[in-house]
């Protein structure tokens, strides 16, 4: 008998691919939210560091206060996609708003600030695979193969479209003044300077926080993976119990473990072909494989 391909289960809106369990009316409504001047969003591909940024808007906005065990963080720093316009519209300024869209797709401002995550694409495909693989409701692919879905983003089949087309897009305007470009692996190096980083680009009441030592370490710290990995019903809900936790493992070089020599080479390859021209290689050549 033929092996045949799993795939997770995506729903389209006009060509853009989204989870089945989302719904399309939700997604269209999210795509018309009008952004605000005090807008402030985490913007990303998934998988890329979304999460520990929101943790972080979070306590930067809360004195250092850890986020509460019994509120979800993708309700208070709502995702646009899943939530809807209206959800959003009702919360009080300042917002901060998470999304997943390429930067044609996404509501703006040209006075909201918008924090963009980058992460290498090797670790990018493994955590997204545990992610698909973990939502059993959403995406139907609790027992998909890792290769059945390193095809899926490796072609940009996949939900929230190409994982180079969300990069690119966002890395084009990585130097207008109301866009702050990340890359998760210098977050994981150096946690201190891009907590600073993120409190200068918010502006004044943020930078005062941050010089508080006591406010930065309890930032630092209720930030930190270790810290993150507990409680972790206020990161997601809807996770199946068996399957890997949210913040899983929290590393650079976690691919190592799940890539096939074809695998690297043809990732390699698109990465380079998409990614000439510009700085980008730059950024992860100590973690692409040559
Ligand atoms: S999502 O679903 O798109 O919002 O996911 P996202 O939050 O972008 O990415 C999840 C990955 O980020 C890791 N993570 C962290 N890494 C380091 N430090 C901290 N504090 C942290 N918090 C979350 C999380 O473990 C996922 O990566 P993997 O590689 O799967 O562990």
């Amino acid at each position: 008998m033929n092996y045949q391909q799993q795939t997770p289960k995506y729903i389209s809106h006009n060509g853009f691919l989204i989870p089945q369990g989302f719904s399309i009316e939700t997604f269209k409504s999210a795509l018309e939210y009008q952004a605000e001047a005090t807008d402030i969003f985490v913007a990303t591909y998934p998988k890329c560091g979304t999460t520990w940024t929101q943790n972080i808007l979070w306590l930067l906005q809360n004195k250092g206060q850890p986020f509460p065990t019994n509120k979800n963080i993708q309700k208070e720093i709502p995702f646009l996609e899943v939530v809807g316009k209206d959800f959003v519209s009702a919360l009080t300024n300042p917002r901060f708003i998470k999304i997943h869209l390429p930067f044609s797709l996404s509501p703006y401002h040209p006075e909201a600030k918008y924090i963009y995550v980058a992460r290498n694409p090797f670790d990018c495909v493994v955590s997204f695979y545990y992610h698909t693989k973990g939502f059993v409701e959403i995406y139907d692919f609790a027992e998909g193969a890792f290769d059945d879905y390193f095809e899926c983003f490796i072609t940009g089949e996949i939900d929230f479209g190409d994982y180079f087309d969300n990069l690119l897009s966002w890395y084009e305007r990585k130097d207008d003044q109301n866009i702050l470009f990340l890359v998760y692996e210098e977050m994981k190096a150096a946690p201190r300077q891009e907590i600073i980083k993120i409190a200068n680009f918010l502006g004044d009441e943020y930078i005062e926080r941050v010089k508080d030592p006591e406010i930065f370490n309890k930032v630092l710290y209720h930030s930190s993976f270790e810290s993150m990995s507990k409680n972790q019903q206020r990161w997601s809900s809807k996770r199946a119990d068996n399957m890997t936790p949210f913040v899983r493992k929290g590393r650079v070089g976690d691919w190592k473990n799940h890539f096939s020599k074809g695998q690297i080479k043809r990732l390699r390859d698109k990465f380079i072909t998409r990614t000439k021209g510009t700085e980008i290689q730059k950024i992860w050549s100590d973690i692409i494989p040559v």
